[in-house]
């Protein structure tokens, strides 16, 4: 990576999202600086999902803007956005139920695959070569994320911990410079969680920028160097886990109140 450590990647300002009367996102501004680990907490229906739905592309924003790499995102389509390097997972698994474990991995490089479509029909020799380095890579980021089993099984039949760590993978895949993570460690067993954090401490060491979307303050106050606050979609605080520890708007917006809320998907 040529960038400094505090170059900012990505952008938020002003960012609002309705849905009829809802206002689901609120003037969020929020921004992401290479190879940090930031975390946006907030109660359920703060709108953190919501911002992660604009900020990729798959809503559309009612206004403000997203500048990610010092472009402006707010109108890409989601492939667009990935291929520029921003991939995520979904707060509910989003990965295909009829595809085995390795292929639903090797999704994640069609974003990035050059070859023309005649290529992959006609199985040249240069479709070949990118078929097996695909699948190379795959099994690399498998391996990558801890999976060790039989990669041609369905996805579906892996417990649901699983499931979450092929979905990293397929994101590791598109070779992301940020990795957006919507509530990676819900329905993890501690033992889990000690793994997810390990693992989202080497994808960092990678060079990658991690949000995190997270219930579990356990994991968050471990892991993120900086962490935003949301409440009814706006930003109402950012800082150190022991600035926003001891921050009484968030107490009062969040922790005071849903400390010991189990995740609900
Ligand atoms: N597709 C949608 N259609 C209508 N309203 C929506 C939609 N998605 C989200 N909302 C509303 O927008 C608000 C923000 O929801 P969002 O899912 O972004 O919250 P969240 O912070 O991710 O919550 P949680 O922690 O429960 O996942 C809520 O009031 C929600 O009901
Ligand atoms: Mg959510």
């Amino acid at each position: 990576m040529s960038e400094t450590p505090r170059d900012t990647l990505l952008e938020v300002r002003d960012l609002v999202l309705r849905f009829g009367g809802v206002v689901a996102v609120d003037g969020l501004n929020m921004s992401v600086h290479a190879g940090e680990i930031v975390s946006v907490i907030g109660p359920n229906g703060a709108g953190k999902t919501s911002a992660f739905n604009c900020i990729s592309g798959f809503y559309r924003a009612n206004s403000g803007s997203i500048r990610f790499l010092g472009q402006s995102i707010l109108r890409r389509q989601p492939s667009t956005i990935t291929k520029m390097g921003m991939a995520r997972t979904f707060q509910n698994l989003r990965l295909f139920k009829e595809m085995s474990i390795l292929d639903n991995v090797k999704t994640g490089a069609h974003y990035r695959m050059k070859q023309h479509w005649f290529d992959a029909l006609l199985h040249t020799p240069a479709y070949g070569k990118s078929e097996r380095e695909c699948e190379d890579d795959a099994r690399y980021w498998l391996d990558f994320v801890g999976f060790k089993g039989d990669t041609s099984m369905y996805v579906t039949a892996l417990p649901y911990g699983e499931q979450r760590r092929v979905e990293i993978a397929r994101a590791l895949m598109t070779k992301p410079r940020v990795l957006m993570l919507d509530e990676p460690a819900a329905g993890l067993n501690h033992s889990e969680k000690q793994g997810l954090i390990e693992l989202i401490r080497r994808i960092q060491a990678l060079g990658i920028s991690i949000v995190l979307i997270e219930h579990d303050m356990g994991l968050v106050m471990d892991i993120s160097e900086r962490i935003i606050v949301l409440n009814y979609g706006k930003e109402i605080a950012d800082g150190t886990p022991d600035e926003i520890r001891n921050d009484p708007l968030v107490v009062e917006a969040y922790l005071g109140t849903d400390e010991d809320e189990e995740d609900a998907e």
